[in-house]
């Protein structure tokens, strides 16, 4: 017999999709660049010249076990140890090449993570708004994900909900800082109340309540916002982290975890991770890819552009009357539908204006939608009139 698990999720499918395939058969109508595809988080800007460059000096290696071979299940190990050098360096951290563990993406780490540090059965916490892929993620490894509503005043964390939900159950927490789909990124003041509630909580229940951060967008931070790193601020904490966006690599499959050096067990978390990876058939990312971003260090695209696109739509957005928490970082805004069903209001603007936007009831947030603002800003300027019309009716 198949499994029904997995046949079940066929019908659940995800609404991202959905509309990206509905705005791909609309470009073959009327042409792509007259549709504005806001759905996807696909980065816009390309990837570095200087990474590509890497990337051919490496491939030049005569020795093609270096850059094809198989690495430990850990991660090369003077991969491990360069990321560990530039993470001291630029966060003050101690980690040594034992603290990291080299992952597809952070959709890896979050799978190797949650495997780490919770068993089935456990809860673990989020909060909305969230990326909707965090069902999957945890549902499959036999955890259940309790989610904590939003603040929709900041799109920071809701205290007072989160205490109620911080039970006995709960096992770890997974934050995602800058946020997607809010654009938000979680103040030094936010990760100090919510480690502080969390240790209190460990203290209470006496067991490890272990914070998962998931931060692919750590590098996308616009001008003036407070961007901690968080892993800083709680030792029983993952950071969990991915080049997608940041290289502009997303089908790549690369990033890693870096485990606190003060977190419990944490000479041997990431040696477990090790074995987490031959049951789920995963066994390593490409060796040329640990070695390129090892190189490429601090190196990131021209993310800058983000910030001009989030500028562009936040200030004629707000002028037409959007209600918005204007982003710290990302590429995705988070504006309030002006009609109560959001799911109804992006229909309109796909059917009327070739707008497309995703409706937030999959992020757990109804009545409101995002834009991933991550397309080229001549199509982001072309799209202000489309807004002007959505919003005349
Ligand atoms: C919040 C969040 N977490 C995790 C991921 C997965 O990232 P990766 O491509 O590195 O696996 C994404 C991708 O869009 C994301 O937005």
């Amino acid at each position: 017999m198949i499994n029904e698990f997995y046949k079940k999720m066929l019908d659940g499918k995800s609404v991202i999709r959905t509309l990206s395939e509905k705005a791909v058969k609309r470009g073959q109508e009327i042409g792509y660049e007259n549709v504005f595809d806001f759905s996807l988080g696909n980065p816009s800007v390309p990837v570095p010249q200087k990474f590509t460059d890497i990337l051919g000096k490496l491939i030049a290696n005569p020795d093609s076990m270096y850059i094809h071979g198989y690495s430990q299940s850990q991660g090369i190990p003077e991969v491990r140890a360069a990321l560990a050098k530039q993470l001291n360096e630029r966060f003050g951290m101690d980690y040594t090449a034992e603290h990291l563990f080299m992952t597809s993406g952070a959709a890896g780490a979050i799978a190797h993570a949650l495997r780490a540090v919770t068993v089935k059965g456990d809860t673990v916490i989020t909060f909305a708004p969230f990326f909707p892929e965090y069902h999957p993620y945890v549902d499959n490894a036999g955890r259940h994900l309790k989610v904590v509503p939003p603040d929709t005043e900041r799109f920071q964390i809701n205290t007072d909900e989160f205490e109620k939900a911080l039970t006995e159950d709960v096992k770890a927490v997974l934050i995602n800082s800058p946020n997607n789909p809010s654009g938000t990124v979680y103040s030094t003041e936010t990760i100090k109340t919510l480690t502080d509630m969390m240790r209190e909580a460990e203290k209470k229940y006496g067991h490890e309540i272990f914070l998962i951060s998931d931060e692919p967008y750590r590098e996308i931070i616009f001008e003036g916002t407070d961007s901690p790193y968080i892993t800083k601020y709680y030792d029983n904490s993952l950071s969990c982290y991915s080049y997608s966006k940041s290289l502009s690599i997303p089908g790549e499959r690369i990033g890693y975890i870096a485990v606190n050096p003060n977190c419990k067990d944490a000479d041997i978390l990431s040696v477990m991770c090790g074995q987490i990876s031959r049951g789920l058939g995963h066994n390593c990312p490409a060796a040329l890819f640990q070695r390129a971003v090892a190189e490429a260090g601090v190196l990131t695209s021209d993310l800058s552009v983000y910030e001009t696109n989030m500028n562009l739509l936040y200030n004629e957005l707000t002028a037409l009357g959007f209600n918005i928490v204007k982003p710290g970082g990302t590429f995705y805004m988070f504006p309030q539908s002006p009609e109560p069903d959001a799911v109804e209001f992006c229909m309109k603007a796909f059917d009327r204006h070739d707008l497309v936007l995703v409706p937030a009831d999959s992020f757990g947030c109804p009545g409101y939608f995002r834009i991933a603002y991550c397309v080229e800003t001549e199509k982001v300027e072309r799209s202000l009139d489309a807004f002007r019309k959505l919003m005349k009716g």
